[in-house]
């Protein structure tokens, strides 16, 4: 390829990779398969790999994140940021109107209702078209560059379509969805990570990131609700505070108009209402609605809707006059603490849990709750026998918020930090803050069990039949020690456990047999090692090729694998060094275990769900390639239907070409599969 075809293809798959972000991620619609979105991406980078110089900041690729900073600089904000004044009663509703209404003079005030979406507020600026930076509040006059961060989130353009104004400063909140926020906590856990509290704290925590390589494995959104500056060239900002900036949006309908024509996500519900009782029904339907949006929301957000009107109407030092947040009661209930049972956790992690008096909240009955860790419950000065406040923030399990300390009757026993390990009586070790406290002890039994459970786990070695119980019995009856041992069970040791028919037995050892045929990705996720999830595990396997390679390497080494950073590689580097663990590692490998990645078998799944059919002369012989595309879970066949989802297409490929083109079914050349694996 010359370098004036590089330029052009470059140009074409960016403007196509944008086109699709947006149908996918704005519009809903998708026209292409992930696979095939993948793989225009792909081609890009291989262009952009092989000449440097047609990388431009607004490239698709530069979303997968940059190489690590120092620290944030910071951005003066063009218009403060400003926060608003709260309400949390009807009652306050109606007098907001009524202030409206006498600053306006006339009865009729139209507003806007729109979600106070919970997440972390971000402005984010464009100049001639294209992303020039995204800046969080920080003080409300500057904040922190998070520019890099932004770009990793898939809905954010990097280029604004050309038909709107190419200066553009735009207001929103970043969140993590409820439901990715579920998911990242449940493999944090499994790589031995505390728990984020609630999305508004994993966002937080997310976008503080100097690692822009590890927020884009994070899945965080935005939505918009505010310009700031929309004009056809850079020298003119707005010298108001919202949607009254000059030559642009005249009203917050003409803003979220202009949002929608930008191509920046804008709130999923909006309301309009132009009296008291409009406003609050506006207000209650929306407390109805805001369960089913895939965002946290703690309230609604009350605007003005004409800019002229905003202007008149003014602001405060710290907030305008024209809007208000009305918030939401997050559902809580009262209930009696019980008592505290200390959980065991992989890594030595005791977890204080709060045995609570049964009670009915938000559709469930609720007897456990979450005290996260001693330091907390020092902070809320929770004790036993306290009537306490619970709330579900963003979790399944609940937590505790606070203390009835008036209804104390002095009976209450305060909660200690326990000096031993409640189950192997080891002393405990608390770290540097102060918040996390370890059961230092690698054999304290529960430790020993929760490392079991994961190494058996479905994401791990998926080892049927080696649940909990299981497990708990084998170690209790002391036949198991670690992961090797379970390769030493035989029908003789099994014979003792309870509800284990000889039929289960066998299904166990052969569930044991077969996964010393695992890929290796999961036997090192299958390990424990601190911070490395499945994510990494994958990575690593893939860079190094196989287990013995990575316990080899060195940090810096271990650095040059993409995904592992400044926490992981010492993490890893440090698993690896441990005798006991060289041990144990020795025997898995005596045992027959997987340790390097095949180059055929069960290489990954990254064809997973996609059905190919092969045409034409290709480099390798049809049913090795055959080989390949099912080695990486895809499917072959012999010819072009409706299920065909690829066509790999060598040098003169005939009929099923046209058929190809007939169905709709992408046309993949050898360069561009091998590019997908
Ligand atoms: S308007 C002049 N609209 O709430 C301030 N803010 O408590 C204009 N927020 O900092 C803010 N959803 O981060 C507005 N629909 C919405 C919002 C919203 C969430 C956040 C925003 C702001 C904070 C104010």
């Amino acid at each position: 390829m010359t370098h004036a075809e590089a330029t052009a293809r470059a140009a074409f798959l960016r403007t196509e990779l944008h086109r699709h972000n947006r149908l996918y991620y704005i519009e809903a619609r998708p026209e292409i398969s992930d696979q095939a979105f993948d793989t225009l991406l792909r081609e890009l980078q291989d262009i952009e790999a092989a000449f440097p110089d047609l990388v431009t900041p607004d490239s698709p690729t530069q979303r997968v994140g940059g190489a690590p900073i120092e620290g944030f600089t910071q951005i003066r904000h063009t218009v403060p940021m400003m926060s608003l004044d709260n309400t949390y009663s009807e009652a306050e509703m109606i007098a907001f109107f009524l202030r409206l209404q006498k600053g306006l003079g006339r009865e009729s005030i139209r507003c806007v209702i729109e979600p106070k979406v919970d997440g972390v507020a971000i402005s984010v600026r464009y100049e001639n078209g294209v992303l020039k930076h995204a800046a969080t509040r920080g003080d409300g006059q500057t904040g922190d560059d998070v520019s890099a961060n932004a770009r990793t989130i898939q809905s954010l353009p990097l280029r604004l379509p050309a038909d709107c104004p190419q200066t553009l400063e735009a207001r929103g909140e970043v969140f993590m969805p409820k439901e990715g926020f579920a998911k990242l906590n449940e493999e944090r856990e499994s790589a031995g990570e505390p728990r984020f509290a609630n999305p508004r704290n994993a966002t937080a925590g997310t976008l503080k990131q100097l690692d822009p390589r590890i927020v884009a494995r994070r899945p965080l959104d935005i939505v918009f609700y505010g310009i700031v500056d929309a004009s056809a060239d850079a020298a003119a900002p707005a010298d108001d505070l919202f949607s009254a900036a000059p030559g642009g949006p005249q009203s917050q309908s003409e803003v979220h108009a202009l949002l929608a024509k930008a191509g920046l996500r804008k709130a999923d519900l909006i309301w309009k209402a132009d009296s008291a009782e409009g406003l609050l029904a506006a207000i209650r339907e929306l407390d109805e609605k805001r369960k089913t949006l895939p965002y946290e929301t703690d309230g609604a957000v009350i605007k003005v809707d004409s800019s002229a009107d905003q202007r008149e109407l003014g602001a405060t030092s710290k907030a305008p006059r024209w809007a208000i947040a009305y918030k939401y009661q997050p559902e809580q209930a009262e209930t009696r603490l019980l008592a505290v049972d200390i959980q065991v956790g992989r890594t030595g992690a005791l977890t204080p849990v709060a045995r609570l008096e049964p009670v009915f909240l938000s559709g469930s009955t609720v007897s456990n709750a979450t005290l996260h860790n001693f330091e907390e419950i020092e902070r809320k000065d929770i004790r036993v026998g306290d009537l306490v406040v619970i709330e579900k923030a963003g979790e399944i399990i609940p937590a505790v918020v606070m203390v009835k300390k008036e209804s104390r009757t002095g009976d209450e026993t305060a909660i200690p930090r326990p000096p031993h390990c409640p189950v192997c009586g080891t002393a405990v070790h608390q770290d540097e803050e102060q918040v996390v406290i370890r059961c230092p002890n690698p054999h304290c039994p529960e430790v020993v069990k929760r490392r079991l459970e994961h190494f058996c786990s479905r994401g791990a070695m998926d080892i049927r039949g080696l649940g909990e119980s299981v497990v708990a019995q084998l170690v209790d009856a002391r036949l198991v020690r670690d992961a090797a041992d379970l390769y030493d069970l035989d029908a003789l040791k099994l014979a003792g456990l309870e509800r284990q028919g000889s039929k289960s037995i066998e299904n166990l050892l052969k569930a044991l047999a077969e996964s010393k045929q695992q890929p290796p990705w999961r036997l090192v996720f299958g390990l424990g090692i601190l911070h490395v999830g499945v994510t990494a595990a994958r990575t690593l396997i893939e860079h190094f090729g196989g287990v013995d390679a990575i316990a080899a390497a060195s940090i810096e080494e271990l650095t040059q694998c993409p995904d592992i950073g400044a926490v992981v590689a010492p993490s890893i580097h440090a698993w690896f060094r441990d005798p006991v663990n060289a041990a144990l590692l020795d025997r898995l490998r005596a045992a027959g275990l997987t340790f390097t990645q095949r180059s055929v078998e069960a290489a990954s799944d990254k064809l997973k769900g996609t059905t190919w059919v092969l045409t034409g002369a290709l480099s390798q012989p049809r049913e090795e390639i055959a080989d390949l595309i099912r080695a990486h879970g895809g499917k072959v066949s012999g010819s072009v239907s409706g299920k065909t989802t690829y066509l790999l297409a060598g040098e003169d490929a005939g009929s099923k070409l046209d058929k190809a083109a007939k169905l709709g079914v992408a046309v993949v050349s050898e360069e561009m599969f091998r590019a997908m694996l």
